[in-house]
């Protein structure tokens, strides 16, 4: 992977050049508190000052010391310096979940009379919170469907601040040109946000692009065994201080003992993702031939719509595959109820493999109309896979889309 930028954590001479050995040792001093080869997790919510000279040379004289667990934690401070090295980022912040981080990052970035623009396919709790909420604090929100980038260019406004996009965006994996976006955002001097959770930063650098913030809920692939939410915010040092200042009132704080499985669960992200990577495509491969299978979705396929986007801009593809099954939603039923290894359950990223159904889960709440509006049809589902045997996924989606004719 390459490196960007000297970062904030560079200043700590990690050693090492790649991703692999970054996820492992970036951020942490060589030897720690009772020479531990883990980071300590520090479980506190407050810090002691010897004296009020410790504490003048604190708040007056820019000495370093932790002050109060809103503010910082040694084992936190560990994860978002190898976040920001592995990402290749100046400056990270790090949060209690993705959500956290997306919300803030964007009250962080607006003021009451802006406009923002944002892609139809974002994560639905992204979209309602600019389509619903930023609206009471009289802020303007434009959605324009994914790909239609003369709508984006039409939609910009003299306030208009940011374009917000995901890529790949979830479930059809729709991947956003970069490079557009770089041209665009300069053309007409605009801040740009990726939420580049299904990429991760070990299949796609969007600062190469000069992306100003990347977003990504680590509770997925980064932490990646399913037993943690977190967020991350990664970008230029002045922005990420301002994401920072109100990350700080608004308290979404990501705690010592999570800061320390996020931090376990990045030693072994490079190998994950390799891993990933690799089972989804031979999946994605498998299912386009399947005879139960109507169409296949994944980037790495030759017939995804934005393949050579993705090729140009991705090392990899990741590791979700949607597909749409031959039949009705009772079709979808059957074989989701016939798979024996993969868990029926929402998320991604994770080490065991997780299939989704968009329209029982996500969409429920809408009327069939309203989601074929959108594209959920009832035969469509989400597989994230995990780090198991990728012959024993195979084996077990084979097996279950027999059982899908009932
Ligand atoms: C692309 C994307 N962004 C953000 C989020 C929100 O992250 P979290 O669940 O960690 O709050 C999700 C959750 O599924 C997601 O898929």
């Amino acid at each position: 992977m390459k490196k960007n930028k000297k970062t904030k954590a560079d200043i700590r001479n990690t050693p090492g050049k790649g991703i692999s050995t970054f996820s492992v040792h970036a951020g942490e001093e060589r030897f720690r508190y009772a020479d531990s080869i883990t980071t300590p997790i520090v479980q506190t919510s407050t810090y002691a000052f010897k004296n009020t000279d410790h504490i003048e040379a604190y708040t007056r004289h820019g000495h370093a010391h932790f002050e109060y667990g809103r503010y910082g934690n040694p084992t936190e401070k560990v994860a978002q310096d190898r976040m920001a090295i592995m990402c290749g980022a100046e400056d990270c912040v790090l949060f209690a979940s993705g959500m956290s981080a997306i919300t803030t990052t964007i009250l962080a970035l607006v003021r009451s009379q802006d406009h923002i623009i944002i892609t139809d396919d974002a994560y639905k709790k992204t979209l309602e919170f600019c389509s619903s909420y930023l609206q009471r604090f009289g802020i303007d929100c434009t959605i324009v469907p994914f790909g239609d980038y003369d709508g984006i260019e039409k939609a910009i406004r003299p306030n208009t601040r940011f374009i917000f996009s995901e890529s790949p965006t979830n479930p059809y994996l729709n991947i956003f040109d970069l490079e557009w976006l770089r041209d665009i955002a300069k053309r007409y001097n605009l801040m740009t946000l990726i939420d580049a959770t299904f990429s991760t930063p070990y299949n796609q650098c969007p600062f190469d692009y000069g992306v100003d913030i990347v977003l990504h809920s680590a509770t997925k692939y980064l932490a990646g065994h399913n037993d943690i939410l977190a967020g991350v915010v990664l970008g230029r040092e002045e922005l990420v201080e301002k994401i920072r200042a109100l990350h700080k009132a608004m308290g979404g704080v990501i705690d010592p003992h999570c800061s320390y499985l996020l931090l376990r669960g990045m030693k072994t992200f490079a190998l994950r993702m390799e891993r990933q990577n690799n089972t989804a495509l031979q999946v994605a491969q498998l299912l386009e031939d399947h005879t139960r299978i109507k169409q296949v979705y994944y980037p790495g396929l030759e017939s995804h719509p934005h393949h050579d986007i993705a090729r140009a801009q991705m090392s990899g593809y990741g590791g979700v595959v949607s597909f749409d099954i031959k039949g009705t939603l009772k079709n979808a039923k059957y074989f989701l109820d016939a798979l024996k290894l993969c868990y029926i359950a929402p998320s991604l990223g994770g080490v065991e493999t997780l299939i989704t159904h968009p329209a029982l889960v996500s969409y429920y709440n809408l009327t069939r109309k309203e989601r074929y509006g959108l594209g959920i049809t009832d035969t469509l589902v989400r597989l994230a896979v995990g780090i198991e045997e990728p012959e024993d996924i195979i084996a077990d989606i084979d097996q279950a889309l027999k059982k899908s004719r009932g």
